[in-house]
């Protein structure tokens, strides 16, 4: 099939307003796992430009926080969210944490966090893995038991090795592909159902 960067998922988001189709692969995800809750503590990164946030601010409600992370300004507002323009590989979360007014533990962190592709294969997946395991450990330092974690992954040959540092940690892992996803698209999505064991002290 070809390209359509105009496709049936851009008209619908663009209709119901939000900011990115993106919404539609988070959407399927929490359908099919239930992973939000009114109430949890969000931690959105990659958030830019908000799809995710949106959803996820929609879904926790007044009495949950969100706090979203990404390189490129967050133009949103949304009641119950906060939003930091940082590159989280340089970031000092829990500086971040004290200075909003954030508890270092959360519900939920999830990542649709992408490197700039460069057209070259081995180098967009070698980025996009970096990335996971970024989430990854930051979700290994703020994560409360029994949390969950969302993260994209542009499929590679190392995709195992990442579900199973995954597999460690959480009860149950699942990948999907979510139908918004683009058929060309290599990418697919892990989640972590309810981390074991204890938060470790950072
Ligand atoms: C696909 S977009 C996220 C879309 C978002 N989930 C939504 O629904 O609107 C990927 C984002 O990851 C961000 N990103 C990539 N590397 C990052 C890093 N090191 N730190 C923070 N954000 C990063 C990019 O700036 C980009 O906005």
């Amino acid at each position: 099939m070809a390209y359509n960067p105009k496709d049936h998922y851009f008209k619908k988001a663009k209709k119901e307003n939000f900011a990115a189709r993106s919404i539609f692969k988070l959407e399927e995800i929490d359908q099919k796992l239930k992973i939000f809750r009114p109430g949890q503590m969000v931690l959105d990164l990659g958030a830019a430009p908000g799809s995710w946030s949106q959803y996820a601010s929609a879904r926790i409600g007044a009495g949950g926080r969100l706090l979203g992370v990404d390189i490129t300004p967050i133009e949103l507002s949304l009641p119950n969210a906060t939003f930091i323009s940082a590159d989280l590989r340089d970031l000092n979360l829990e500086d971040v944490f004290r200075e909003q007014g954030f508890a270092p533990v959360f519900d939920i962190v999830m990542s649709d966090m992408a490197p700039k592709t460069t057209g070259i294969k081995m180098t967009d997946q070698a980025r996009s893995l970096e990335l996971c395991e970024l989430a990854l450990e930051t979700a290994r330092k703020f994560l409360k038991p029994k949390g969950h974690f969302v993260c994209k992954l542009f499929q590679s040959e190392d995709f195992n090795a990442f579900r199973d540092q995954m597999k460690t940690m959480f009860d149950r892992v699942d990948v999907l592909k979510p139908k918004a996803t683009r058929q060309i698209s290599k990418e697919i999505f892990l989640t972590g159902l309810s981390r074991r064991g204890n938060v470790r002290p950072s």
